[in-house]
């Protein structure tokens, strides 16, 4: 079955660029740009991956992606992400990246963008993978900092799919960004956020109601409303589920009792992701293996997984129909 599901063409939507940073790379920049880590070592890294919540990951997360500063490191982080990617079969990939904590730092969006475009321009050249960008907002930062580095994304508009909203969600309702996702719409960008990970089925509605969101991330509360699951049936605004995700933020306590199987039982539309790779246990392929396992699910269900996201992709209709 593994190899099956290497070869199965996959689209990977929810994908947050800084949360591929692997250990031996955190090192290497750290050590390149001359910047002291919180840990003595790779390992000692790694074995402060133990997180109880999503708050507990995001501190290491922000910490550890303090040590991207050039163009070279953006481009050299999201090439490793492509070729771990390309190894697991993934055809397509839209990449968020999170410019607040990099701007805070003294870090441009010209920067930025520019590490991260050139790599996507490269991952087609060599492994035809087709990629996207997507800007996403900090919902536990200010609105009005948020709607600042909007306006300063100007020049890239046209390369941006789409605006997104991540970072810890209770406390923070899609409410609080109407205004950002507002401008966002009336400059043509496509929306998703990130609801209904830890937050309640409410934030599911909000940000469909408030923001206007063709998708939505995660999306695993939404059970505990059934006229929210309705809508998201009739709709068929796709959710971009991340399984491993889930269970290493503990969300659910094991796969096996994953919302997953009563999702598609509901009729709604699924797609599988990998998040945050280097911190939940691996890629595409490793959570594509671990639902198999977990819910012994056949071809025919892995089939219409990658095809939901395929069709929910930000894609051309011609390399879509291709990859179909
Ligand atoms: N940023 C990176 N990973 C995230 C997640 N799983 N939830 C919210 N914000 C994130
Ligand atoms: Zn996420």
């Amino acid at each position: 079955m593994k190899e099956w599901l290497r070869t199965l063409p996959k689209a990977e939507l929810h994908l947050h660029i800084e949360g591929t940073l692997e250990p031996e790379l955190m090192f290497e920049l750290a050590a390149r740009n001359g910047i002291r880590l919180a840990w003595q070592s790779v390992e000692a890294l790694r074995a402060a991956y133990d997180f109880d919540s999503l708050q507990s990951f995001l501190d290491l997360y922000y910490r550890g992606m303090s040590v991207l500063c050039t163009q070279q490191d953006f481009f050299e982080l999201a090439m490793a992400y492509f070729e771990r990617a390309h190894d697991d079969g993934v055809v397509h990939v839209e990449l968020s990246f999170d410019p607040q904590p990099h701007l805070e730092r003294g870090v441009t969006l010209q920067t930025i963008l520019a590490g991260l475009e050139s790599a996507c321009d490269e991952a087609r050249r060599r492994f035809d993978i087709s990629s996207a960008l997507i800007m996403s907002f900090l919902r536990d930062r200010p609105a009005q900092e948020a709607m600042a580095v909007l306006e300063q994304a100007a020049p890239w508009y046209d390369r941006l799919a789409a605006v997104g909203l991540d970072s810890a969600e209770v406390g923070n309702p899609p409410e609080k960004f109407t205004a950002v996702f507002e401008r966002a719409r009336a400059l043509g960008l496509a929306r998703i956020a990130h609801a209904g990970e830890e937050g309640p089925a409410d934030y599911i509605s909000g940000a469909l109601d408030a923001l206007d969101v063709c998708r939505i991330d995660h999306g695993v509360r939404c059970l505990e409303d059934e006229a929210l699951v309705a809508r998201l049936h009739s709709e068929q605004i796709p959710l971009t589920v991340c399984p491993l995700s889930n269970v290493y933020l503990k969300v659910f306590e094991r796969l096996e009792s994953h919302c997953l199987p009563a999702l598609l039982d509901n009729g709604l539309c699924v797609t599988l992701n990998s998040d945050d790779p280097a911190y939940f246990g691996g890629g595409m392929l490793a959570n594509f293996m671990a639902c198999h396992e977990a819910f012994g699910w056949d071809e025919d269900a892995f089939r219409e997984l990658s095809r939901n996201a395929l069709e929910a992709a930000f894609i051309d209709d011609q390399r879509r129909e291709r990859l179909l």
